[in-house]
């Protein structure tokens, strides 16, 4: 067999492997196999030493030659194998980017923060100044300064939690009126929202950690007209027009005189029903006129200034605005009731 017909042969048997090979691996075998170092054409070449010195140039061209062509159709099936397998990635990782998505749930604010917003916005309207204070309170600002000294039997009924002798979770954040006196000059107009502790059993309306807005407003002639103005206000706001304020005496040892102060009921607009028990009132808060004698434990001369304080219970703010009967259902965490007060 002549030098041509070899080279033919080999060339033949390259493009009929090329046909049947699938992939990549396929290519890479019929490579060596034919051009690589102990590959057919490269033997060919090696035994080119048997000729003659006159035929070896012509030879070693066509040998070269044919070698760059078979490199070419190895290219070319290497692409066409290349392309029919990104058709098959392309196929087989296809998204349908219209198929309609499970939505992501999106969080909701907590009724309690809702309602403590508009508190904080209503009475910041009026020049309140927002104060925060600590959870874990010592005894003195808790209770001595808050006129409770110890043995006063309003500490009973406060179900406190004790940290130590000295140390409670607080238990209203009454104690906060006596943080803002210690550190302002009158005249004084702070509100403070925030968690408060008691020792009591979970039940609809009962739970250990709820939440207060205590206010306090430190100046010369503030008197009670100034609280009821200030409430009748903050009622309004909150609730609507035509909403009434009602106080009823009450006892505190930090105010005095003290109220209990009820709202028109939001629900029946007075008439009564069952949510105000039929009395047509709700209450919300308890307030008084900051008693003389912890103006002085707290450095401010009674005899020039005077003060209100209140202390509205949130729990009740937002069961009555929303419709809510269980308390139990603030502090669950449910999802689904959460996502109800967007
Ligand atoms: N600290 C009182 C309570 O927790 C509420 C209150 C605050 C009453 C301020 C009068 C003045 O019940």
């Amino acid at each position: 067999m002549g030098m041509m017909e070899r080279i033919q042969e080999i060339r033949e048997r390259m493009i009929r492997q090329l046909d049947s090979a699938e992939n990549r691996q396929a290519l890479e075998d019929i490579r060596v196999s034919l051009l690589g170092k102990k590959g057919d054409l490269t033997a060919l070449l090696r035994s080119m030493g048997q000729l003659s010195p006159e035929e070896r140039p012509a030879a070693g061209q066509l040998i070269n030659e044919a070698r760059e062509h078979m490199t070419e159709l190895l290219e070319k099936r290497a692409a066409e194998i290349r392309a029919v397998e990104m058709a098959v990635a392309l196929k087989r990782e296809r998204l349908d980017v219209t198929e309609p998505a499970p939505l992501p749930r999106v969080g909701s604010e907590h009724p309690i923060h809702l309602v403590m917003n508009d508190l904080v916005e209503c009475f910041t309207g009026m020049g309140f100044e927002v104060l925060e204070g600590p959870e874990v309170e010592l005894d003195h600002y808790n209770f001595e300064l808050m006129n409770i000294p110890k043995n006063h039997p309003a500490r009973d009924a406060q179900d406190t939690f004790y940290v130590d002798d000295n140390i409670v979770l607080r238990t209203h954040t009454s104690p906060m009126q006596a943080r803002a006196m210690l550190t302002r000059r009158p005249p004084i107009r702070v509100i403070c929202p925030g968690r408060v502790y008691r020792a009591d059993e979970v039940d609809a309306t009962h739970s250990p950690v709820f939440h207060q807005m205590e206010g306090l407003v430190i100046d010369r002639d503030v008197n009670m007209a100034d609280l009821r103005g200030t409430l009748n206000a903050f009622a309004r706001k909150i609730y609507g027009e035509g909403i009434e304020t009602r106080f009823r005496p009450s006892f505190f040892p930090f105010t005095e005189p003290s109220t209990e102060v009820d709202l028109t009921c939001a629900a029946c607009h007075g008439s009564g029903c069952r949510i105000c028990k039929n009395t047509g009132w709700i209450e919300v808060l308890g307030a008084g006129m900051v008693n003389p004698r912890v103006l002085e434990m707290c450095g401010i001369d009674s005899s020039v200034y005077s003060g209100f304080a209140f202390g509205i219970g949130m729990e009740r703010i937002a069961m009555l605005r929303y419709g809510i009967s269980d308390m139990r259902l603030l502090y669950e965490g449910d999802a689904r009731f959460l996502g109800q007060f967007r």
